[in-house]
C-alpha cells in the first residue's frame, strides 16, 4: 500500500475587521498533488468540569496550526480522505470526506482537546484528552468546485461547538489550487441578496430574517436528446423551508428565492413523464416530475424533490414527494397560474410559485401552446367580467330605452 505524504503548507494569517480571527490554510498532499485544501477560520466553544462546577471556554484555531501528516490522508480504497490539523499541546481538528457521484461532502468533524493544557482549560479536574465527533455536518459541494461559506456556521460536537467562518475548501481536487468555480452555502446566498450590514453596528441580537420579496421570474427549458426543446417553463420560485438552526438553537422557517440568472436547467422528456431539474449555484437542486395519463389525456406535476445546502442546518436539507397532484392540465396545452400558488410538498417544505406557465409535453415550437389557467386566475378574471357584463347590461338597457322612446315619438309624429 502506497503511503501518502501529507505536507503542511503555507499559513496565512489575517485579521478580520472585528474579532481578530485568523484564517488558516491547510493542505493535504498525496504524491505530488494536492487532494484537500482548506482556508478557514475556526473557533471552538468547549465546556469542561472543574472540581466545583463547569466552565465554558472559547478557543480559536491558531495560525500556527499545522496539518498532521501522520493521520491526514488523501484516502485509499478502504479509508476516506482525512484532513487533521493539530495545534497546541495535543489539540486537533479533523475533517473526513466522502464522495457520491458528482458530490463530495464532509462526513464527520472531530475535535480533540487536551484538558491538561491549563492555559486554555484552567482548573480542569481531569487531564484527559477528549475527542468529540459530529457525523451530520451538512457541508457538501459538487466535485471540481470549491465549497465557500464566508458566513459563520456552527456545528455541535458533544458538549462542544465548532464555528467556521471565511471558509473555502475543496477535496478530491483535480489541480493544486482551489477551483475557481464555487459552491456557495445558503447563508452566503441569503446575505449577498440582503443589504450589507454596516460595520459600525454592534450585533446585539440575531438579525431578524427579512422576507425576500417576490422572486424574479425565470425562463427554463429542457432539450431532447436530439437537441429540440421538449419542455418549457417560466416562473418565479420561492422555497419555504423549516429546519433546525444551529446558530439559533431552534427550528426556524425560512423563505429563499431562486435567482434565475444563477440557476441552470436540465431534465429529460419521455412519452409519459418529463422532469425539469433546476440547479442554483450547485447548491440548491429542485427536481419537478410531470406525468401524463395517455388515457385521460391530462398531465400534472406529480413529484418535487429538493436538495439544499443550508449552512446553518445539521445536514443538507432534502425533501421529496412523488405523489403530488398539482398544475393539472390537458395534453397539448400549457398550464398557467399568474397568481401566487403554494405547493405543499412535505410538512417542512412548500414551494411558492409566481407568474407560472409550464408545458411539459408536446412542445412543438419554442412557444407555449394555448394555456389552461388555474382557478385563482379565473376567479380574479371574474371580477372584470362581472363589471364588464354589468356595464354591457347597462348600455343595452339605455339602448333599448332609447329605441323604444324613438319608436314612440316616431309613432306620435305619424298620428299627427
Ligand atoms: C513527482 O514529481 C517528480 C519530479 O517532479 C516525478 O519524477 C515523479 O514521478 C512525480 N510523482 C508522481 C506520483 O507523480
Ligand atoms: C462533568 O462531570 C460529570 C459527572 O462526572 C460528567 O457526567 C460530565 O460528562 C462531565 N462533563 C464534561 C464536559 O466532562
Ligand atoms: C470533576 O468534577 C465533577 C463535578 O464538577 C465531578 O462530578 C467529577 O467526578 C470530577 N471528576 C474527577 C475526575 O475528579
Ligand atoms: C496534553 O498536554 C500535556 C501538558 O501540556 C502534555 O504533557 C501532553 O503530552 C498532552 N497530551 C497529548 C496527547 O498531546
Ligand atoms: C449516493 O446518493 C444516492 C442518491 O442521492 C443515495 O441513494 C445513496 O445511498 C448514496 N450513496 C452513499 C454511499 O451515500
Ligand atoms: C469519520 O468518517 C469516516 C468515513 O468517512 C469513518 O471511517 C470514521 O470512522 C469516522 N470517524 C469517526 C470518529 O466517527
Ligand atoms: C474534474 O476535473 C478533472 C480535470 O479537469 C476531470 O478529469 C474530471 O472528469 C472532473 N470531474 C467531474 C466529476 O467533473
Ligand atoms: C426529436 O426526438 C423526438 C422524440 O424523441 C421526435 O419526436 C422528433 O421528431 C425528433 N426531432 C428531430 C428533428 O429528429
Ligand atoms: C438549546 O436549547 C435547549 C432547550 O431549548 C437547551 O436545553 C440547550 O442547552 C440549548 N443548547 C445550546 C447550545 O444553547
Ligand atoms: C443577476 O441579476 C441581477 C439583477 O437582476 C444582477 O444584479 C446580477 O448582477 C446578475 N448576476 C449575474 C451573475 O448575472
Ligand atoms: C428527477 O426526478 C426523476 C423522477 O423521480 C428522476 O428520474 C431523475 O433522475 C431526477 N433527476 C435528478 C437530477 O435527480
Ligand atoms: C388515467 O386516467 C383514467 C381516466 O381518468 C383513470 O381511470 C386511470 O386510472 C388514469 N391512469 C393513471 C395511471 O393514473
Amino acid at each position: 500500500m502506497k503511503g501518502y505524504q501529507a505536507v503542511a503548507a503555507l499559513i496565512i494569517a489575517w485579521f478580520a475587521l472585528i474579532g481578530c480571527i485568523q484564517a488558516v490554510t491547510l493542505e493535504v498532499n498525496g504524491g505530488n498533488s494536492t487532494c484537500i485544501k482548506a482556508e478557514l477560520s475556526a473557533s471552538f466553544s468547549i465546556t469542561y468540569n472543574t472540581s466545583s462546577s463547569t466552565r465554558t471556554v472559547q478557543v480559536s484555531l491558531p495560525d500556527s496550526s499545522t496539518v498532521d501528516t501522520g493521520s491526514s490522508s488523501c484516502g485509499t480504497d478502504d479509508s476516506a480522505p482525512w484532513l487533521v490539523a493539530v495545534f497546541g499541546p495535543g489539540h486537533a481538528l479533523g475533517l473526513s470526506f466522502s464522495r457520491n457521484g458528482s458530490l463530495y461532502s464532509v462526513t464527520n468533524l472531530t475535535l480533540q482537546y487536551n484538558l491538561s493544557d491549563t492555559s486554555n482549560f484552567p482548573e480542569a479536574n481531569s487531564s484527559d484528552v477528549v475527542t468529540v465527533v459530529s457525523d451530520s455536518v451538512g457541508i457538501w459541494a459538487t466535485i471540481n468546485t470549491t465549497y465557500r461559506c464566508v458566513s459563520p456556521s456552527t456545528f455541535a460536537l458533544g458538549g462542544a461547538t465548532v464555528t467556521f467562518s471565511d471558509m473555502r475548501l475543496e477535496a478530491y481536487m483535480s489541480g493544486n489550487d482551489l477551483s475557481p468555480t464555487e459552491s456557495v452555502c445558503m447563508a452566503d446566498q441569503a446575505t449577498t441578496s440582503a443589504p450589507p450590514t454596516t460595520a459600525g453596528t454592534t450585533t446585539t441580537a440575531a438579525p431578524a430574517p427579512t422576507p425576500p420579496g417576490t422572486p424574479e421570474r425565470g425562463r427554463y427549458f429542457v432539450n431532447n436528446s436530439n437537441g429540440t426543446v421538449c419542455l418549457l417553463a417560466q416562473m418565479g420560485l420561492q422555497l419555504n423551508v423549516s429546519y433546525f438552526s444551529l446558530s439559533q438553537n431552534k427550528t426556524i422557517q425560512e423563505l429563499v428565492n431562486l435567482t434565475p440568472n444563477l440557476t441552470t436547467s436540465s431534465g429529460s422528456c419521455e412519452a409519459s413523464s418529463a422532469s425539469l431539474v433546476l440547479t442554483q449555484e450547485r447548491i440548491t437542486m429542485l427536481n419537478f416530475t410531470f406525468t401524463l395519463n395517455s388515457t385521460s389525456k391530462k398531465y400534472h406535476l406529480s413529484g418535487i424533490t429538493l436538495l439544499a445546502n443550508l449552512s446553518d442546518a445539521t445536514a443538507p436539507f432534502s425533501a421529496s414527494n412523488s405523489s403530488l397532484d398539482y398544475l393539472r392540465s390537458t395534453q397539448g396545452r400549457s398550464y398557467m397560474c399568474i397568481a401566487e400558488q403554494t405547493l405543499a410538498v412535505v410538512p417542512t417544505f412548500s414551494l411558492n410559485t409566481f407568474r407560472l406557465q409550464v408545458q411539459p409535453f408536446e412542445v412543438t415550437t419554442d412557444q407555449f401552446a394555448t394555456a389552461e389557467e388555474c382557478q385563482m386566475d379565473q376567479d380574479q378574471m371574474l371580477i372584470p367580467i362581472i363589471v364588464g357584463a354589468a356595464l354591457a347590461g347597462l348600455v343595452l338597457i339605455v339602448l333599448i330605452a332609447y329605441l323604444i322612446g324613438r319608436k314612440r315619438s316616431h309613432a306620435g309624429y305619424q298620428t299627427i
